[in-house]
């Protein structure tokens, strides 16, 4: 994949603050699963995987970009009041794609490794914005070796390109959404600092 000539900055806190706690109500609220490690939640997804009546799309070149599917709300985001709003207002803004809720167990660790696509340098790709909605101080994200100050209900761009890598050495479960998007100019005037 072609990168473009600007460099952002690994790390960027974006200047929106959502509510956590009405986030982890929401959360809670859903049928969760007992797991070992690991476990996502799917908010927004390839339509034919929420609705399962639709047809698969046909084989892409390129699948970083999100425009080889159509995408959809499922229904733990739909019956989701305030994390629906938190989504819109993204989708206010450019193409949502891919929406998750991250579940990292206490005492778990994800080793170090780099997503091939996640930046805004690699054209034609989706980036991930990252809201934290549980966690302690028990939990850090390390970016190129240097810890992100992750705080609930903060807005953060990632350069998920780069080495990173995440310790859950806490007592509570780590809950991260992240939100996928096509970097429209909106997005990049967040995001680049010029
Ligand atoms: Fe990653």
């Amino acid at each position: 994949m072609d990168s473009i000539e600007y460099l952002t900055p690994d790390r960027v806190l974006l200047p929106f603050q959502f509510d956590a706690v009405k986030m982890l109500d929401e959360v809670k609220g859903m049928n969760l699963q007992d797991y070992i490690y690991y476990n996502v939640i799917s908010l927004r997804a390839p339509a034919h995987l929420v609705d399962s009546s639709l047809p698969i799309p046909p084989p892409a070149e390129d699948y970083a970009d999100g425009s080889w599917t159509d995408w959809m709300d499922t229904r733990e985001l739909k019956q989701s009041t305030y994390l629906s709003e938190v989504v819109d207002f993204f989708k206010d803004k450019t193409k949502v794609t891919l929406v998750r809720l991250l579940r990292l167990a206490p005492g778990s660790v994800v080793k170090e490794h780099t997503d091939p696509t996640l930046a805004l340098e690699e054209k034609k790709s989706v980036i991930r914005l990252t809201i934290p909605i549980q966690r302690d101080e028990g939990v850090s994200f390390f970016l190129n070796n240097q810890k992100v100050p992750l705080e609930l209900g903060q807005c953060w761009y990632l350069r998920l390109t780069d080495p990173h890598r995440i310790d859950n050495i806490g007592s509570i479960e780590r809950i991260n959404l992240t939100i996928d998007m096509i970097p429209n100019d909106w997005v990049k005037s967040q995001i680049i600092q010029y």
